[in-house]
């Protein structure tokens, strides 16, 4: 599912962005309405669903299982749910590509279906951890295989799934989901607890098809058995490819730049937390065009001096996926920046941490590696080249940093950032940044 195998970005630096920019839809919410339309009774229609990889992932296998996926325009999907029932098995395995949010949040959905199912991905995907997700739902009567905790991941057919009352041991919205999932096809009560907040998109998604979910505190729970009303979904601006325009307007947009229309529900937003908290001037005005669950919104940002700050381990699950631009901010930030709280990054599409450090280093930065976070200490960068280890979100990172280089960055392995951000090399130049393309080597 990759691209071309060897496509690399050369961004040479540039002095400043600006301008008014839009970024695709949120990756997490087309994943979702995807899901929620198939075994909804109904139509469900999606506007500005991101056309990316990994969603797309998502739909083939939806229309693997017997689902009808309409594609009026680019960013249009109308799904015809299939009902509670609806779904067919598969006549071969559901291939997630890179998607860790498609195999998670199918795991619950499909534990508890007549048929059997296997889930495969690419090479990142085939090493990364699916226990977490598995452990639970077979306390709730799903009967799983994985391989050795990771995937292909056996789903077999006809569990009897009852609610259960589970404590997450770590804070992820995709086994928080993939639970809420399963729930809905269990007797009872399904309870999740999170040790810290995490994204709430299938939260509020499944109240605007009908379900309530109540919550209290750390608390989310469903009851079991209630069916799912098509409707329809706005998905806004993805904030995690907001982010990298962020970051690079943070630093060199001396007469700002807009990134319009993003979702900033609030679940999402710990970046804008974090780089407050170093002195970015950044400004969110809420959009009263939002249709849904999800607030909107335009956000500025200028360049201005940024000082090294201890983040606060709390406001990391609200950004996990924006840490690795963050460290760009911090490496061009006056002083020291500490983050801790984030062991999850090993566990992404690549071990984030280590392969941040790798390129910090690689351009000059100075840092240092701890066993849940990083340390660094802000300075000049120089150009380098970056193994991006296939991960979109490195990729994107180090693009940023070219604002600050003297010298360009050559990022390699970048056919990934298609699974998240289609068309991020038009968006970058369309800021200011100076990157160009290469295929092959
Ligand atoms: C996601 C949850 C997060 C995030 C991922 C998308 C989701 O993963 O990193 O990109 O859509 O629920 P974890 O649940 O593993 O933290």
């Amino acid at each position: 599912m990759s691209g071309p195998a060897r496509q690399s970005y050369r961004v040479a630096p540039v002095a400043r962005v600006g301008g008014a920019i839009r970024v695709p839809g949120d990756k997490s919410i087309s994943h979702r309405a995807l899901m929620l339309g198939s075994i909804a009774t109904g139509e469900t229609r999606v506007s500005g669903f991101l056309a990316s990889a990994d969603c797309l992932a998502t739909m083939t296998a939806m229309r693997a299982l017997g689902v009808r996926i309409a594609r009026p325009a680019e960013h249009e999907v109308i799904v015809t749910g299939a009902g509670p029932d609806g779904l067919h098995a598969s006549a071969a395995p559901l291939d997630m590509g890179n998607a860790g949010t498609a195999m998670r949040l199918s795991m619950g959905l499909l534990c508890g279906q007549r048929f059997s199912s296997t889930l495969i991905g690419d090479a990142s995907l085939m090493q990364r951890p699916m226990e977490r997700v598995a452990k639970p739902l077979r306390l709730m009567g799903a009967r799983i295989d994985t391989r050795e905790g990771r995937p292909p991941v056996v789903l077999h057919g006809g569990a009897t799934l009852h609610g259960i009352d589970y404590a997450l041991p770590m804070a992820s919205a995709q086994v928080k989901s993939a639970l809420l999932l399963a729930g809905l096809a269990a007797t009872g009560t399904t309870r999740v607890t999170e040790p810290a907040p995490t994204r709430d998109h299938t939260e509020r998604m499944l109240a605007g098809f009908g379900v309530p979910v109540r919550r209290a505190g750390a608390c989310v729970e469903l009851a079991g058995g209630q069916p799912l009303r098509g409707t329809a979904v706005q998905v806004p601006g993805d904030f995690s490819s907001a982010a990298f325009f962020i970051v690079a307007g943070c630093l060199a947009a001396t007469d700002g730049l807009t990134i319009e229309r993003v979702g900033i529900n609030p679940t999402r937003t710990g970046l804008l937390d974090m780089l407050r908290l170093m002195g970015a001037r950044i400004q969110v005005r809420e959009r009263q065009d939002a249709a849904g669950p999800e607030p909107l919104a335009d956000i500025t940002v200028h360049a201005g001096p940024l000082r090294g700050a201890v983040i606060p381990p709390e406001l990391v699950p609200l950004a996990i996926d924006e840490l690795p631009v963050l460290f760009i901010a911090a490496a061009c930030a006056e002083g020291e920046t500490v983050v801790t709280g984030a062991g999850e990054l090993r566990v992404k599409e690549s071990d984030r941490l280590a392969a941040m450090a790798a390129g910090l280093a690689a351009i000059g930065a100075r840092c240092e590696l701890l066993p849940d976070g990083i340390r660094i200490v802000g300075g000049p960068l120089r150009g380098g080249r970056i193994d991006s280890h296939g991960d979109h979100r490195i990729a994107m990172s180090f693009a940023m940093a070219s604002v600050r280089a003297t010298a360009p960055i050559d990022i390699d392995d970048v056919a990934n950032v298609a699974t998240s951000f289609p068309g991020f090399p038009e968006v970058a130049r369309a800021a200011g940044l100076a990157l160009d393309e290469a295929n092959g080597a």
